[in-house]
């Protein structure tokens, strides 16, 4: 038994079986706190299956960080960086570095609908190495006025949004694709948590 309302736990049930299991994330040394905030609360919006990070500091996401949006994602630190891309890449995953570089492609030339991991670079050096040393493709957003670059979190919701357009085209918002195990066991935790926190 659940002891959240039923509207509560419905929308709990519609945000896991809407989850984007194959689509992830990973933040590559983003430093700035309003810009974790921001991706993070775009991530829960297009509800991408996993949100990677590494930072200078290990920040642990915190309401202070993200205002609470981080608690309706999963999220993952990464300890060790080459561990992490070749665990990803034996799943099956394309790894989609977001670069300013020439030998990139235009964002949209991507499928999306494939397993894939997102990859965002720091504000000031861009995505490290290792990054763009285990990446399928690199991929720009076209700029065309004075500034180089956009804001990272600005990048990563273009990108996102790019990804849930394509995917939403394919039905992949319809039906789950989280286990159901998984989506029961968060269910729990949630409704648990949401107890907890309102007492
Ligand atoms: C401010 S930019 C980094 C600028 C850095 N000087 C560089 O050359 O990579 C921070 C991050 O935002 C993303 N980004 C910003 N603008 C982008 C664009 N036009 N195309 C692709 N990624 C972009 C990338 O993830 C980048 O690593």
């Amino acid at each position: 038994m659940y002891l959240v309302t039923p509207e509560r736990l419905e929308k709990m049930k519609r945000i896991l079986q809407t989850r984007q299991n194959t689509l992830r994330v990973f933040m590559d040394y983003v430093y700035s706190h309003h810009n974790l905030s921001a991706i993070v609360r775009t991530c829960d919006a297009v509800n991408v299956g996993k949100l990677y990070y590494r930072h200078q500091k290990k920040v642990k996401l915190n309401n202070e960080i993200t205002m609470g949006a981080h608690k309706w994602i999963f999220t993952e630190y990464v300890e060790d960086i080459e561990k992490f891309y070749q665990n990803i890449k034996s799943k099956g995953y394309q790894v989609v570095v977001t670069l300013l570089d020439k030998d990139t492609i235009d964002f949209r030339e991507v499928d999306y609908t494939k397993p894939t991991l997102i990859v965002l670079g720091n504000e000031v050096d861009g995505a490290s190495e290792v990054s763009i040393k285990y990446a399928d493709k690199k991929v720009i957003i076209p700029m065309y006025g004075m500034s180089q670059s956009l804001n990272v979190s600005v990048a990563n919701a273009v990108i996102l949004y790019e990804a849930q357009r394509q995917r939403a085209a394919k039905g992949m918002y319809d039906k789950p694709s989280l286990p159901p195990e998984i989506i029961e066991k968060t269910l729990r935790k949630w409704a648990y948590e949401d107890i907890i926190n309102k007492n």
